[in-house]
């Protein structure tokens, strides 16, 4: 017998809402991908043959409809208000005493405790059961009706067990797993990426083409009624009364009383916060019992008895003044946009940077965009993506210099590389960066040579190179604005004292890319003097402890370029000889770091050989690997040394490694 299609359209909607609520509610499957697929297959084709059949909480409706001309401005029932903010304990307490004043409270009141979810507020309005409309918050009072993109919304349900109206409250957003995959999907597709969750959830829901929303994995969550449910007299039970319905609730509220628990939670979900599955932007406190939060009443357009305790911001918007470009020691050009003053992270950020040209055509910022900026942990923050101007039209896409915007030199992109170059060795940006590399901490810790004084002296052309940082006379630094003879003196004298370097901080400060403070020491306790370091061949260079080939190319390259030798000669000249370090060469510790292998008849014998080696620090080993340092190798040598030349292991004889071991 075929079954009735009216009954079979109703069997069926049953059971895709059963699937749909158990994967969106409890996060678990009873039935695979493709099942769940046919079901709605089967639905779809029943209501193709039989639209009488199609009611307006069919799942069918979820992958969109044809295109609006535009959005029905809809009135809401009462204003969807927005919340005072707080951001500290101090100022919570402020908010609670109004609270325990005005409602003449004994002790502190209860409060429902939630992440503010940081998307876009949308009200859902149901009538006997249906969802009939749904609309954004507009202004609060007035918003636009997007119930076709609602509809689309997977984990809002289309139809609900409650008679009459009923409105729920909450936010549409994305999850950042299903944004990450979005814009992943859209990368390989070549489409422009989405610069964050929050803008890219409020565009796809502003959508005329609803079939656009259907295709953006949003993500609902419930957090309030403009009338709770009979017999809810809470709002965390309210919480509960909509999950029952089948909504998603935020996961994570908790209830607490008193400012003292609420400063504990607060610090809770600002630790778990990387962790969540969604964006938050703080937590939104809310007296619990409804009867109390009717007394203290509204203000114009936020609530009394809830507010907003947020995060610092991690993100930001703001305005595109310009495109520059900063040019770093190695020649590097780095495009940075210039921003209009934004407070971030307790802040305010008037720069972040693009890194290179990839990722400025990648996020095709132009000036006047708006931009998504946020500071992770560097002390300059970096652009997310651009928003467009929505203003006004924008520029063409900005070009990428082909000369130095300092010096005006040739500007190349080596073949390979992300950065562009400044090929201009004495570009004067590219002196003021080496100097400041030079002076820092890590290298010859000159205190006093910061910013202002690099510009200076480069400025006025006193230096153009280090080395002439070694030939800065009194007079010299008498002509410098803001230089009293004090500082000069203190300044000349501390130059003085760098220039006896420990090689490895005078690696460090050279600026060979790839080279900081580790593999300066490795380098430092390797070769033990510059000379051998700038002598070494690559393979050498490889056998000491973290040298890898792509260092030991930087390296190489750095002592046979002309220029970059040339300025290492001229700091020699002028005065700067690195010295060797005790623990470097001289003491206990002259090999530690190395892994030897003896082969081959070497002046003692082997055991000896040994504990001489590890006695001096050294680890000795019998075959030879890439991990080993050095192979010292006598007469009769055979496989050992074969094995060795091939792996590019540093060969010394016997001689030469007592000489390494030194008096
Ligand atoms: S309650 C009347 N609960 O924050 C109180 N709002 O700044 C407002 N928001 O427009 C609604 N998470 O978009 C409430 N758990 C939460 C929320 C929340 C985020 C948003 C909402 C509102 C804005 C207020």
């Amino acid at each position: 017998m075929t079954p009735d299609p009216r009954e079979e359209a109703a069997r069926l909607r049953g059971l895709i809402e059963h699937h749909r609520a158990l994967y969106y509610q409890e996060d678990r499957s009873e039935i695979s991908d493709e099942m769940f697929d046919s079901l709605m297959e089967r639905l779809r084709s029943i209501e193709e043959a039989r639209p009488d059949l199609r009611t307006p909480d069919s799942p069918t409706l979820r992958v969109g409809a044809a295109p609006l001309a535009g959005f029905d401005t809809v009135e809401h029932s009462t204003p969807m208000l927005s919340l005072d903010n707080v951001f500290s304990e101090s100022e919570f307490r402020a908010f609670e005493a109004r609270i325990t004043k005005e409602l003449g409270l004994s002790s502190p009141p209860g409060y429902s405790v939630e992440p503010k979810l940081d998307g876009v507020a949308v009200s859902l309005v149901y009538e006997d059961g249906m969802l009939a409309r749904g609309a954004t918050r507009g202004d609060g009072t007035l918003g636009e009706d997007v119930t076709p993109n609602l509809r689309t919304v997977r984990s809002i349900p289309l139809s609900i067990a409650v008679p009459g109206r009923f409105e729920v409250r909450g936010e549409v957003l994305f999850l950042k797993a299903d944004f990450e995959r979005m814009n992943a999907a859209r990368e390989r597709n070549g489409e422009k990426l989405f610069a964050n969750p929050r803008n890219s959830a409020s565009g796809s829901l502003r959508q005329l083409d609803s079939r656009i929303t259907a295709a953006r994995p949003l993500t609902f969550f419930a957090y309030s009624c403009p009338t709770p449910p009979e017999g809810v007299a809470t709002q965390s039970g309210m919480l509960e009364a909509l999950s029952g319905l089948g909504f998603l609730v935020p996961p994570g509220c908790t209830r607490a009383a008193g400012a003292g628990r609420i400063s504990e939670e607060v610090a809770r979900m600002g630790s778990e916060r990387d962790a969540l599955p969604f964006e938050i932007d703080g937590v939104v406190i809310k007296l619990d019992p409804f009867d109390q939060a009717a007394r203290m009443g509204i203000l114009s357009h936020s609530p009394r008895w809830a507010v907003a305790w947020k995060f610092p911001a991690l993100e930001t918007t703001a305005r595109v003044v310009s495109i520059s470009f900063g040019v770093g020691r190695t020649g590097r050009l780095t495009p940075v946009a210039e921003l209009e003053p934004a407070r971030l992270g307790g802040v305010t950020v008037t720069r972040a940077t693009l890194h290179n040209e990839d990722e400025l055509r990648r996020k095709d910022v132009r000036p006047g965009d708006l931009v998504a900026v946020r500071r992770a942990g560097e002390v300059i923050p970096e652009i997310v993506g651009s928003l467009g101007n929505p203003d006004g039209e924008r520029p063409a896409p900005f070009p990428f210099p082909a000369d130095c915007p300092v010096c005006g030199g040739p500007v190349v992109r080596p073949e390979g590389e992300s950065a562009h170059r400044c090929m201009n060795p004495s570009c004067p940006a590219r002196i003021r960066e080496s100097l400041l590399h030079w002076a820092s901490r890590g290298a010859m810790d000159i205190r006093g040579l910061g910013d202002t004084l690099a510009d200076r002296l480069v400025g006025s052309g006193l230096v153009k190179e280090l080395a002439d940082l070694y030939r800065l006379t009194a007079a010299d630094l008498s002509g410098i604005e803001r230089m009293g003879s004090k500082s000069a003196s203190s300044l000349l004298a501390q130059i003085d004292s760098s220039r006896k370097p420990p090689l490895d901080r005078m690696l460090a400060g050279l600026g060979i890319p790839g080279v900081g403070r580790v593999a300066a020491q490795s380098l430092a306790l390797g070769f033990g003097s510059l000379e051998g370091l700038a002598a070494a061949s690559r393979e050498q260079m490889m056998t000491v402890e973290g040298i890898g080939p792509v260092l030991a190319g930087s390296l190489h390259l750095f002592f046979r370029d002309p220029v970059t030798r040339g300025g290492l000669d001229s700091l020699l000249a002028a005065g700067v000889s690195p010295r060797a370090e005790e623990g470097q060469r001289g003491g206990a510790g002259r090999l530690s770091g190395l892994t030897i292998v003896f082969t081959g008849t070497i002046g003692i014998p082997r055991e000896e050989a040994r504990e001489l080696a590890e006695r001096h620090g050294a680890k000795v080993t019998e075959s030879v690997s890439t991990s080993t340092s050095l192979v010292v190798a006598g007469p009769g040598a055979g496989s050992k040394l074969e094995r060795a030349r091939e792996l590019g292991v540093r060969v010394s004889d016997w001689p030469g490694f007592m000489e390494m071991i030194g008096p």
